[in-house]
């Protein structure tokens, strides 16, 4: 009886899941024992290497609660994130293109009213005022948008990660207008470290990488009959656009933060000392079937997992 070689183990492998019942999940299953067999044989694993990697996935698994969620922290940091939000969200020219979700979403946002402000604890931010419309593809506004706003504070945090994780600051829904607008007051976004205390934080050191993400503010844009759309908008003086550390960077969601020092202007919306303004429209295209109810499940289930 000859020897079973490494290909044989493979050919047994894929012939015990190619019974599987439902066709997608055979489809994704050949697919990837094909794929993980072949990169273990493509760079000879060790078996040391391959005790390392199931120590590196429990310690992951380990960190995970209800306030942190590692592995869509590898899925970012590796750039699958983006693939399946590309994959998934093919947008008509003009529609506002998504990005990463990321895990830092809470349900339960408090409804604001037009300029209210998400960022009322934050005292040590500069002010800024953010403002524009929602629109459907031919540029005719869309009333009654809802726009779930999130951002780190100006200290780099996000509540779930601060003094009092409970409690939510820097998030807020507002709704538009008749004219499609819509308008919030907060502090001028920082960049700031993706959490790197743990397995994801020692891949990232141990390839050389760092963990920045460039200055953003988190919006999920729905309506109804429309596609929501999962986005950020970036600040165009952000030194890390160009290495984002979750490769979430879309030139069309780059928008410029503008400096006021009008001190008449200041007191007129209640602020004290310069303040920025940041003007950004959101495009939705028309939802298609069932792709908008499948989004918002994939959300509010990503959101389960994470801080929500
Ligand atoms: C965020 O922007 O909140 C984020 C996205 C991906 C990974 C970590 C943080
Ligand atoms: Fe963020």
């Amino acid at each position: 009886m000859p020897h079973k070689t490494e290909d044989d183990i493979t050919a047994e492998v894929l012939a015990r899941f190619s019974a599987t019942p439902d066709p997608r999940l055979r489809q994704i299953m050949l697919s990837l024992i094909s794929h993980l067999h072949a990169f273990v044989k493509e760079v000879a694993l060790t078996e040391a290497e391959w005790f390392r990697a199931i120590e590196i996935l429990t310690a992951a698994g380990k960190l995970c609660s209800d306030k942190r969620q590692e592995f869509i922290l590898f899925s970012d940091t590796l750039g699958v994130s983006m693939v399946v939000d590309l994959l998934g969200h093919r947008k008509p020219e003009g529609a506002t293109e998504s990005t990463v979700f990321g895990p830092f979403h809470r349900l339960g946002a408090p409804e604001l009213p037009p300029g209210g402000n998400i960022a009322h604890r934050d005292t040590a931010g500069t002010p800024a005022f953010v403002s524009g419309r929602v629109v459907d593809l031919a540029g005719r506004p869309i009333a009654g948008a809802v726009l779930d706003v999130w951002q780190a504070q100006s200290n780099g945090l996000y509540d779930s990660q601060d003094e009092n994780p409970d409690e939510l600051h820097m998030r807020g829904k507002f709704r538009t207008d008749a004219e499609g607008r819509y308008a919030l007051r907060t502090v001028v976004p920082v960049h700031y470290p993706i959490p790197s205390d743990g397995p994801v934080g020692a891949m990232l050191k141990a390839t050389g990488r760092h963990p920045w993400r460039p200055a953003h503010i988190h919006f999920v844009v729905s309506a109804d009959g429309f596609e929501p759309v999962t986005t950020h908008i970036f600040d165009r003086a952000d030194p890390y656009l160009g290495s984002d550390a979750v490769f979430a960077v879309k030139d069309s969601l780059i928008c410029d933060f503008v400096r006021h020092e009008d001190d008449a202007e200041a007191a007129r919306r209640g602020v004290a000392g310069p303040f920025y303004t940041a003007e950004f429209d959101f495009c939705l295209k028309p939802a298609a079937g069932g792709a908008a109810a499948d989004v918002m499940d994939a959300q509010r289930r990503l959101a389960a997992l994470g801080a929500g």
